[in-house]
């Protein structure tokens, strides 16, 4: 058992088929990225990890516990030790970046003012962006407001840190910034991490491991350096970064009932 198991996870939106069968497990302080193609259903798994989407069939268990199994307290409790950092930092643009960062501590737990300001300051400084406090969300360049949203997420001092895309949008610097601010929280705060991301050379920054998701299932988990020889079609594809191959064909259609008779 992991610190997150993810069994046979299926979960489709209607007649659209997302995910069918995903199967992964993230070991304690370990740093497992995700990649995939657009819409292959990478935001949907970390959905149902924190229990805001519910599987169809499969499920997800965080230190043994089936989320969609827990009740709205047991829930509650899970996802307080999870950090998520949203596609695109979702700050909010009214509030300054302390009160961006301070906005779950004051929410969730019983500080003085005093003890609030400290967290935050401490959060800011983790991801270098100290000194920043007064300033709006509007006068941030991405990379800062990504860091901000990092803050936030570390503010509750979380087992476990999700990051859904947290380069896209930005130069192959802040990139590269990004990265290293991730791998610095694995280090210094000991925590385990899902980053889901489109870049490669930042993925192979920060994994442990790397899983590809395609078409619905994991079809591969596995260290940077294993991953990188992988034979299948849709890794080396992946990993070249070219329009031609499996990965941007249309799946096979379905047999028809009477073919099959
Ligand atoms: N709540 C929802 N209702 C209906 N369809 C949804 C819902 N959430 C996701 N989908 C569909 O599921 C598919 C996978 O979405 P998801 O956001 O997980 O993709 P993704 O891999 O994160 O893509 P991207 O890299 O573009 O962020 C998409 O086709 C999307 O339209
Ligand atoms: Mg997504």
């Amino acid at each position: 058992m992991g610190l997150i198991d993810v069994v046979n996870l299926s979960k489709a939106f209607g007649p659209k088929v997302v995910l069918s069968g995903v199967n992964l497990s993230v070991e304690e302080g370990e740093s497992l990225v995700v990649l995939g193609g657009s819409g292959t259903g990478k935001t949907v798994l970390l959905r149902n990890i924190m229990g805001l989407l519910t599987p169809d069939s499969g499920h997800v268990a965080v230190e043994g516990k089936i989320i969609s199994r827990l009740s709205r307290d047991e829930l509650f409790q899970v996802r307080q030790s999870i950090g998520m950092c949203f596609q695109m930092a979702a700050l909010f643009d009214s509030m300054t970046v302390f009160e961006n960062v301070a906005f779950g501590l004051r929410r969730h737990q019983k500080m003085t003012e005093g003890q609030v300001t400290a967290r935050v300051e401490e959060c800011l400084s983790l991801v270098g962006m100290r000194g920043t406090d007064k300033l709006k969300p509007a006068e941030l360049s991405g990379g800062m407001k990504r860091r901000v949203g990092f803050a936030r997420a570390i503010a509750l001092k979380p087992k476990i840190l999700l990051f859904d895309e947290p380069t896209t949008g930005l130069d192959p610097v802040m990139t590269d910034v990004i990265g290293k601010v991730i791998l610095d929280l694995k280090h210094e705060l000991g925590v385990t991490t899902i980053t889901i991301t489109h870049d490669l050379k930042s993925a192979f920054i920060i994994a442990d491991r790397i899983a590809l998701l395609f078409r619905g299932e994991c079809i591969a988990c596995q260290t940077p350096e294993v991953f990188r020889e992988n034979p299948h079609p849709v890794v080396q594809q992946f990993l070249r970064g070219d329009a031609d191959g499996p990965f941007l064909q249309d799946p096979p259609p379905p047999k028809h009932k009477e073919a099959l008779a």
